[in-house]
């Protein structure tokens, strides 16, 4: 059991060792060698301490905008006899803003489904900050927020109750989420609104709201599916302004939607899928470039034959 903890703070950076050292309130010197401390330690601490401290280098590694938020390894979803998601493999990086784009029935939900653990693959994976969708879903819940397609919020509360319980459950401070909702609700246009119950309101105050509710932990990584469906022209410049601020917070932001216009406005880089299968990758200029055209609707024409709003 002993040699089980050191063996563990062997594993972790000096950093690290400072840290637990600070958590159990011990006082290290700071010109001790590293197999001292480790020896201190070891009379000191618990497995569940290191591996406590042993979960912070994956935040680390996710706070650089080079590594990889999340890495989708040939990732199937069988759905008796319709292949929703057929072999995606694809890497997003932090603090980009991705568009899944593609007509309806292309997959797009499915997969937000698997990468936020709503669903189980049937084959693949998908790496979340670290973490293995088909193994890590506690720790990939801490790190992430949802806007699922369909709406879901308590029809007898009002915007700003959904929030606050939403954001209760996951233990923000009183203070900090009563600021939060504020800015969001303001920002997104629904102050006025925020009183009301929310079962007079239309479906686009309510993709509004989801979009709040998915945001209000501060996550570092959202899904955001079909975030402006419902809403007017004028909710949905809106809606992407608050979305493209997202991208100065160095958020990473997977983005699906069949508006090509809003794949072209926002996204970093878009995926383009159909049948369940990625059919191209790329800037939205690239992409362009690449087929000679003028905008993402032409790409898509090009390489099916057929028009994304039409659908399959
Ligand atoms: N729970 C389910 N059971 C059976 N088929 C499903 C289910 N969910 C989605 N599908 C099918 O999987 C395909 C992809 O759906 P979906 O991921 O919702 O596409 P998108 O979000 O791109 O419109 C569609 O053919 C759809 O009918
Ligand atoms: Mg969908």
């Amino acid at each position: 059991m002993s040699s089980d903890i050191k063996n563990g703070l062997k594993q972790l950076d000096e950093k690290e060792l400072y840290e637990i050292a600070r958590l159990k309130k011990l006082n290290i010197p700071r010109n001790w060698s590293k197999t001292l401390i480790v020896e201190l330690l070891a009379l000191n601490v618990s497995t569940q301490d290191i591996r406590n401290i042993g979960t912070k280098p994956l935040e680390k590694r996710i706070e650089s905008r080079d590594v990889s938020a999340i890495i989708v390894k040939d990732l199937v979803k069988q759905f008796e006899d319709v292949t929703a998601v057929d072999g995606l493999s694809l890497e997003i990086k932090q603090g980009e803003l991705f568009g899944l784009l593609g007509p309806n029935g292309a997959g797009k939900t499915t997969t937000i489904n698997i990468l936020s653990g709503i669903l189980k693959p049937t084959k693949g994976t998908a790496i979340i900050a670290g973490f293995d969708v088909t193994k890590n879903l506690e720790e990939i819940k801490t790190v992430i927020g949802v806007c699922p397609q369909e709406a879901a919020v308590f029809k007898f509360l009002n915007a700003r109750e959904n929030i606050e319980l939403f954001g209760n459950l996951h233990g923000i401070p009183k203070k900090e989420l009563e600021e939060r909702t504020d800015t969001f609700l303001e920002l997104l246009g629904l102050a006025e609104a925020s009183k009301r119950m929310a079962k007079g309101y239309s479906g686009g105050m309510l993709r509004k709201l989801n979009l709040i509710m998915a945001l209000i932990s501060d996550p570092k990584i959202a899904f955001l599916d079909e975030p402006t469906v419902g809403m007017d022209p004028r909710a949905r410049r809106k809606t992407w302004e608050f979305i493209g601020s997202l991208k100065d917070q160095n958020k990473t932001i997977i983005l699906t939607t069949h508006y090509i216009e809003e794949a072209e406005a926002l996204s970093d880089r878009v995926g383009i899928i159909d049948y369940g299968k990625l059919i191209e990758l790329g800037t939205p200029q690239e992409l362009m470039e690449r087929y000679e055209t003028k905008n993402l609707e032409q790409v898509f024409l090009k390489i099916t034959g057929r028009r994304i709003l039409e659908g399959i």
